[in-house]
């Protein structure tokens, strides 16, 4: 070995520290004793020296998701499903149950409906905001794993998180919440009793619709490791720019969500008035039926997303959402934009009008996630549109 051999790693352009994490753009890191000695004892869980394990950049995004959520450890993934799937495969054994909501996101549901039962475990489905069917179906099941979402995808129900914690740590199950619609900014499920958080990282926690990662947080080291062991061997690990996208948008997570959450409030209390709104759905809302819940589940904000039912069916509503000229068509949610999508072709397309009906799903409802426009050129706009779809 010579001193002159090129080694890029180590060349510091800078005698002072970055305020923002470099983008460590390698998959592998040059060993040393130390890393052998980890690779060794932890099969290489704590060293950074192979991305697909741990990566510093990586690490930034898990660290301030982390610190949103008041969790001790937090580990980012590919996706938010990579998340789910990971953390549900990490807790769940061939024989095993899963009492899980029927309220969930579609793929989710995919993955509790196909691929679940096709490695032996058992599911039950509840719906989220029944609690005292919960309660049954924990104690009758007694099942390992207890799976909801905090706020229910378009119908905005709430889980009683405290209340359904409760219930499966009296079988000694483990709860694990999908927190992606209502954020850390409103709800901390770690703090009201749940096990595991997941999100999809996607949304509102990257925030700008450019990037698709997920993230699963606990305060339980064994768990967050036999999570991260997992995510090796299955691969769902987040790319380095990736992460850093992610990172960069937790810098203004609290501004956002604080500006997306009041507008969100103050646009159900404005289109309520339209004659053409039949049902204005947001948990802010003194009619919703869970402001018991909310105010102990969502204590301050009530969330950024909103739910708008108009006369006239899904044909008016699809009329609306083309006579948008700021809110644009689009799945996904938690960008700075704000995102007009309606159930009946999207989400829940796949289900019979009866179907979405017995569901909650009403004919005429969009679905919007409010973005940073601001309240009035919002409210100009939606008003606008309904008037246009008339
Ligand atoms: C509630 C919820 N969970 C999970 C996901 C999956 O996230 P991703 O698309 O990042 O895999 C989504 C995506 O829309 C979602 O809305």
């Amino acid at each position: 070995m010579t001193d002159d051999r090129y080694r890029p790693g180590r060349v510091h352009t800078s005698r002072t520290f970055p305020v923002v994490p470099p983008i460590y753009q390698t998959t592998t890191f040059e060993l040393d004793d130390t890393a052998y000695a980890d690779i060794q004892g932890t099969g290489g869980l704590h060293e950074t020296w192979y991305s697909r394990f741990n990566n510093p950049t990586v690490d930034a995004a898990a660290a301030e998701i982390a610190r949103l959520h008041g969790a001790a450890h937090a580990m980012m993934t590919a996706s938010g499903m990579a998340a789910i799937a990971t953390t549900l495969i990490s807790l769940l054994r061939a024989g095993d149950t899963i009492v899980a909501s029927k309220q969930v996101y579609g793929d989710t549901g995919d993955l509790l409906e196909r691929d679940l039962p096709a490695l032996g475990i058992e599911v039950v489905r509840v719906d989220a905001y029944d609690t005292a069917r919960w309660r049954a179906a924990v104690a009758e099941h007694r099942p390992t794993v207890v799976y909801g979402e905090t706020l229910s995808n378009p119908q905005l129900r709430l889980l009683d998180i405290p209340a359904v914690a409760e219930a499966a740590h009296e079988v000694g199950a483990r709860l694990v919440v999908d927190n992606t619609f209502a954020t850390p900014y409103c709800t901390r499920p770690l703090a009201l009793g749940a096990d595991v958080v997941v999100a999809s990282a996607t949304k509102f926690l990257a925030g700008h619709s450019d990037v698709v990662a997920g993230v699963a947080a606990t305060d339980d080291a064994a768990l967050m490791e036999a999570i991260q062991q997992r995510m090796i061997t299955f691969g769902g690990c987040l790319d380095a720019h990736a992460a850093f996208l992610v990172w960069r948008g937790t810098r203004t997570f609290r501004v956002r969500l604080q500006e997306s959450c009041q507008v969100a409030a103050a646009l159900a209390e404005r289109l309520e008035g339209d004659p053409a709104v039949q049902a204005v759905i947001h948990p802010s809302r003194a009619d919703h039926p869970d402001t018991e819940v909310a105010a102990r589940v969502m204590p301050e904000a009530r969330g950024a997303m909103l739910t708008v039912v108009v006369d006239g069916g899904d044909e008016r509503a699809l009329r609306l959402v083309r006579h948008l000229a700021v809110a644009v068509e689009a799945t996904s949610l938690g960008g700075v934009e704000t995102l007009a999508s309606l159930p009946f072709n999207s989400s829940h397309f796949n289900m019979t009008p009866e179907q979405r009906i017995e569901a909650g799903i009403l004919p005429g409802m969009v679905r919007l996630a409010i973005g940073l426009e601001g309240e009035d050129v919002l409210a100009g706009d939606l008003t606008a549109a309904i008037a246009a779809s008339a």
